[in-house]
């Protein structure tokens, strides 16, 4: 499936979760068996050689990140959302374009020097990209790429991860 029969498979819902906001809402894409197939086929092709595991971002992001990791046969860290994870974890409070949230990660789930590649649905003002990136870097990983089905460049998502060292591939944009 090419990019455009994929950006076809996903819905723009008005004024949702706030007014004025325009919900790109993936849940048309991933029902459709060829749509998320070949979303992760394309995701694949961009995820770097020597990357050891990919963490996804909850809860969008688990979708696109287990799919990628099984078809790669790696590993998969859930960076969640406040108050989830049962054990002693590392977390920070970031802005995103519709909210505030806090996301923590179980550091004894990264090696020290491991190469984990970002996962996520949509990069908006990269808020959630960036605060995942650092807690994946405190806990001892390299995280140098971030790959995401959807970006809306005029939030600026991408130029502020690249200024974390950070470079961003995306499937689609929406202007
Ligand atoms: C959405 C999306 C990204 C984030 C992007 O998640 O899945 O994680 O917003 O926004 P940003 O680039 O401005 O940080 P949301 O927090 O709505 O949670 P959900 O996946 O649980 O729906
Ligand atoms: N996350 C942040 N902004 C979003 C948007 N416009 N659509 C879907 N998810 C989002």
């Amino acid at each position: 499936m090419t990019l455009d029969q994929i950006k076809a498979l996903i819905r723009t819902v008005p004024d949702f979760p706030a007014p004025g906001i325009q919900f790109r809402d993936i849940t048309t894409l991933i029902a459709d068996g060829r749509g998320l197939a070949s979303a992760i086929d394309h995701l694949a092709e961009r995820v770097p050689q020597g990357t050891s595991a990919i963490a996804g971002i909850e809860a969008r992001g688990f979708i696109f990140g287990t799919a990628l990791a099984t078809k790669l046969g790696l590993g998969f860290v859930p960076v969640r959302k406040a108050g989830k994870l049962p054990v002693e974890t590392i977390g920070l409070d970031y802005t995103l374009e519709y909210a505030d949230a806090r996301i923590e990660i179980d550091p004894s789930l990264v090696s020290e020097g491991e190469r984990i590649v970002l996962v996520d649905d949509l990069i908006a003002t990269g808020g959630t990209a960036t605060a995942a990136a650092q807690l994946l870097r405190q806990a001892g990983a390299h995280c140098d790429t971030a790959l995401f089905v959807i970006d809306l460049p005029e939030l600026g998502g991408a130029d502020r991860l690249r200024a974390e060292g950070v470079e961003s591939h995306s499937l689609i944009e929406f202007a």
